[in-house]
């Protein structure tokens, strides 16, 4: 990513930029730690809809405003996902690092029309075929054992023994795979490494061992079908090949695991870190539910989405379009608009925001629910069962990472006293 700051850029725009010069990076340190500043001042120089520009210096639109974002995802026959329709793709070195965002796959995500309604339509009735309740014991028994293998100690760092571990265990449990097995092990490393590679990691290599072993997941459930995501995605009348499967499998098990483990850390460091939630937080399950919702409107996993593209020249905030221009869209500075938030409030009453997106490409509808029970066990379990968590650094030593798409913590460092078993 590029670490400039949000100022406005003097370089000259690429040819064909639609900013005219005054784009801003999108980047750097603002991003890293306080989004919300640099969205307010965006949003007063250029208004709901901004120029900025991205790695290398690709322009692209950012989408601010709440009301431009809802109309951005509902109206998909102007605002696409099939990013082949890109009109800087010369620009665009192979080795581009927003490739795996942006790069056209087969799957469910850069799908459009009839063909994105089918295969949109076999997640969903595969997810809806979850049971929330053995979901929730599910997830409850990850927790614990998670749990175990630190609480002897009276501290870890929660973002990589338990925040990310979890969610990944628990979908991979959803599609079949047998809990505890070296075989599912080694595809949960494998998820990290491919989603968030480490030093010395090979990012490459681990996603085509994703892609390997998912695919022979979706073998074994054509021989032996089970209760289980993959098998009725299988089973579904709109008939998809292995190899369509095993792209959305793999889709909604990334889209699944960093934005579900991101919500998790988020609720725990407000939890920890805010006052309003400092008494009592254990036992507080009403809390733990706020909290959830709190971190939806002001520190959302997935705090800009790339993207959409103009199927044809167009206008959106008083801005000309033009057809084949990206769009980026501003989930966290939609959900903190002040349009919305006119008294400078932004509240946890309500789940009107715009986490989940909207429109035809949306979060598939039962996609949020299983987050939601995903979220609410891990935190929950959690305190429950170390009950005099603290963290274990000064708040303001917690650092945001250098994403502009997600929204997480390098680290959540805590302490406890040590449980006995
Ligand atoms: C069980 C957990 C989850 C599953 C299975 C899941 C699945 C998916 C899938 C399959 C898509 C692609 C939809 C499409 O292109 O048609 C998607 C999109 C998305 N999801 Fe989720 N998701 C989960 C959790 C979350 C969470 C926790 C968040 C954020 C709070 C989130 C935010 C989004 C967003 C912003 C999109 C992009 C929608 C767009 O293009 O407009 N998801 N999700």
């Amino acid at each position: 990513m590029s670490d400039t700051t949000g100022s406005t850029s003097s370089k000259t725009p690429p040819p064909g930029c639609p900013a005219h010069g005054s784009a801003v990076q999108l980047g750097g340190l603002e991003y890293q730690q306080t989004p919300s500043q640099l969205y307010r001042t965006m949003r007063r120089d250029h208004g709901a809809v901004a120029p900025v520009l991205l790695d290398g210096d690709i322009p692209a639109w950012l989408v601010l405003g709440y009301p431009e974002v809802s109309y951005v995802t509902s109206h998909d026959e102007l605002f696409a996902r099939d990013s082949r329709r890109w009109n800087q793709w010369p620009n665009i070195p192979a080795d581009w690092p927003l490739m795996p965002f942006v790069g056209h796959q087969p799957s469910v995500l850069f799908t459009e029309g009839p063909e994105h309604q089918r295969r949109a339509g076999v997640i969903t009735q595969a997810l809806e075929g979850v049971d929330q309740f053995e979901l929730a014991r599910e997830c409850q028994s990850i927790a614990e054992s998670l749990i175990a293998s630190f609480g002897g100690s009276g501290q870890t760092e929660l973002m990589s023994t338990y925040a990310h571990a979890l969610p990944a265990r628990a979908v991979l449990w959803m599609c079949g795979m047998p809990q505890g097995s070296a075989d599912t092990e080694q595809l949960v490393d494998d998820l990290r490494i491919s989603l968030d590679a480490g030093e010395g990691d090979d990012p490459v290599a681990a996603y085509m061992r994703v892609g390997e072993r998912i695919m022979q997941l979706v073998k074994e459930k054509r021989d032996r079908p089970g209760p289980d995501v993959t098998s009725r995605m299988l089973q579904d009348p709109a008939g998809l090949s292995d190899e369509e499967i095993v792209q959305d499998l793999i889709s909604v098990i990334a889209a699944a695991q960093q934005p579900t483990a991101n919500w998790i850390c988020n609720t725990l460091r407000l939890l920890l870190t805010d006052e309003r939630f400092a008494v009592n937080v254990s036992g507080g399950r009403v809390s733990v539910g706020d909290a959830l919702n709190e971190v939806l409107w002001l520190d959302t996993p997935t705090q800009n989405f790339i993207g959409r593209w103009a199927v044809r020249d167009t206008q959106l905030g008083g801005r000309l379009i033009r057809e084949g221009d990206c769009l980026v869209l501003g989930l966290a500075a939609a959900n903190t608009d002040p349009q919305i938030w006119p008294e400078s409030h932004v509240g946890a009453e309500n789940s009107s925001h715009l986490s989940f997106s909207n429109g035809e490409h949306r979060c598939p509808y039962p996609a949020p629910l299983l987050a939601d029970v995903m979220a609410r066990t891990a935190v929950e379990t959690l305190l429950e069962r170390l009950p005099d968590l603290v963290l274990g650094v000064d708040p303001s030593e917690l650092t945001w990472r250098p994403s502009i798409w997600m929204r997480g913590l390098n680290s959540l460092p805590v302490q406890f006293t040590p449980a006995v078993h």
